[in-house]
């Protein structure tokens, strides 16, 4: 009895350790919830509305100018009206516009989203589709002022010219989203010159904003990640929610297969699992503020990647105190809404709050929110 007594004081007291320096900064219950892309999915507001999610990247922007006649195209499901109701690129081929011009209830949402339920909203750019590809500086350059103009603040001159705001209201409302987030799934022909390009150019225009802008990236889990590794290492991302599901070797999966019915405070078995190999990488590149995040799929898929809810709790327990720890991306909103469990989204951030006020218990700690309105 006394030994056990004191075997839990002492694990206590390391896990005091190991998370006191690091817990009075940032939020380390953030859950990001991908969306855009779900059969059938409900609307933007729908999920902004539940107090499980604090950031959506919105996806995708799948087609970039080079194949979308000088304009990029996008696809946010059933959310937007298809073709013809794309705006007209400046190239000669108009068979290639897919800017989509028409998704009413997105624009109502956005906004009602970031000021009524305070959650950030970020256009995802890229994803699994092999529609988009960049190549060259220039290209990259003019992209970010593409997508800057587009869907960042509201330029007077930009619209005086005619050019697209896909998201500002009907009468001209100003609606802009929070951030971009890189996605990158297919080689680049040019080592990612042109991310980089585009990455900086857009981090340049960051500056000029009056709200604080921000540039996440969803990597695959091998590292270095083969289509946006040396775009990471080279231009400052605030966030990098990796998928940690797609690659068994490195994946979440991984983990659990090493270290079942793990017990926190235990020694964890070494595995795959690549969420070390992730923050070392960062820390020896422009990215070395960025937060982590571990990114798993919201419900069961073919290839046993999905971790159930008892899992992702055991892998946030030994996780959570790590200094870049910051939260769950979970791929993605509809198909975690639907999880025959209940919501996973839901389950993730019950867990992650429960970290939270274990730890304000034993440290008396404020969580500082890390998206500031
Ligand atoms: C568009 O212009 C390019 C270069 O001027 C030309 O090669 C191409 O055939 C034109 N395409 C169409 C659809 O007119
Ligand atoms: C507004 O748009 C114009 C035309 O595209 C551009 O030259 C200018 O730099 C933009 N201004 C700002 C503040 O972004």
């Amino acid at each position: 009895m006394q030994l056990t007594v004191f075997t839990t004081i002492f694990h206590i007291f390391i896990f005091i350790q190991s998370c006191q320096a690091i817990l009075s900064t940032n939020a380390k219950s953030n859950v990001a919830l991908y969306w855009g892309q779900g059969a059938g999915q409900q609307r933007l507001s729908y999920f902004c509305a539940q107090s499980a999610v604090d950031v959506i990247p919105i996806g995708f922007v799948d087609v970039f100018p080079a194949q979308g006649n000088g304009f990029p195209g996008t696809n946010f499901g059933n959310q937007c009206w298809g073709t013809p109701y794309v705006y007209a690129g400046p190239g000669n081929d108009s068979a290639l516009n897919q800017l989509q011009s028409e998704c009413p209830d997105l624009v109502v949402d956005i906004p009602v989203c970031q000021s009524t339920y305070s959650k950030k909203i970020i256009l995802s750019l890229g994803g699994s589709s092999q529609t988009y590809q960049l190549s060259g500086a220039s290209n990259g350059v003019a992209f970010a002022d593409f997508l800057w103009g587009a869907f960042g603040p509201r330029n007077a001159t930009w619209v005086a010219d005619g050019l697209p705001r896909p998201f500002d209201g009907p009468d001209g409302q100003a609606v802009e989203v929070d951030g971009f987030d890189f996605d990158i799934e297919i080689p680049s022909p040019d080592t990612q010159v042109g991310y980089i390009a585009m990455a900086s150019r857009l981090r340049t225009l960051f500056e000029t904003a009056s709200k604080p802008y921000l540039l996440t990236g969803a990597p695959q889990c091998v590292v270095p990640d083969a289509n946006m590794g040396a775009l990471i290492k080279a231009v400052a991302f605030d966030i990098i929610w990796v998928q940690f599901y797609d690659t068994p070797q490195c994946s979440a999966r991984s983990w659990i297969t090493a270290n079942p019915n793990h017990v926190d405070g235990t020694t964890e078995v070494t595995s795959g699992f690549s969420y070390h190999s992730w923050t070392t990488f960062l820390e020896g590149s422009a990215s070395t503020a960025a937060k982590l995040y571990i990114g798993v799929l919201g419900a069961p898929d073919a290839n046993n990647y999905y971790l159930t809810t008892s899992e992702i709790s055991s892998l946030i327990d030994v996780y959570y105190c790590d200094a870049r720890f910051a939260g769950v991306m979970i791929w993605e909103a509809t198909a975690a809404e639907n999880n025959a469990a209940g919501p996973y989204q839901s389950a993730v951030k019950n867990h992650l709050l429960h970290q939270v006020s274990n730890i304000k218990q034993l440290k008396g700690f404020n969580e500082i929110n890390v998206f500031p309105n």
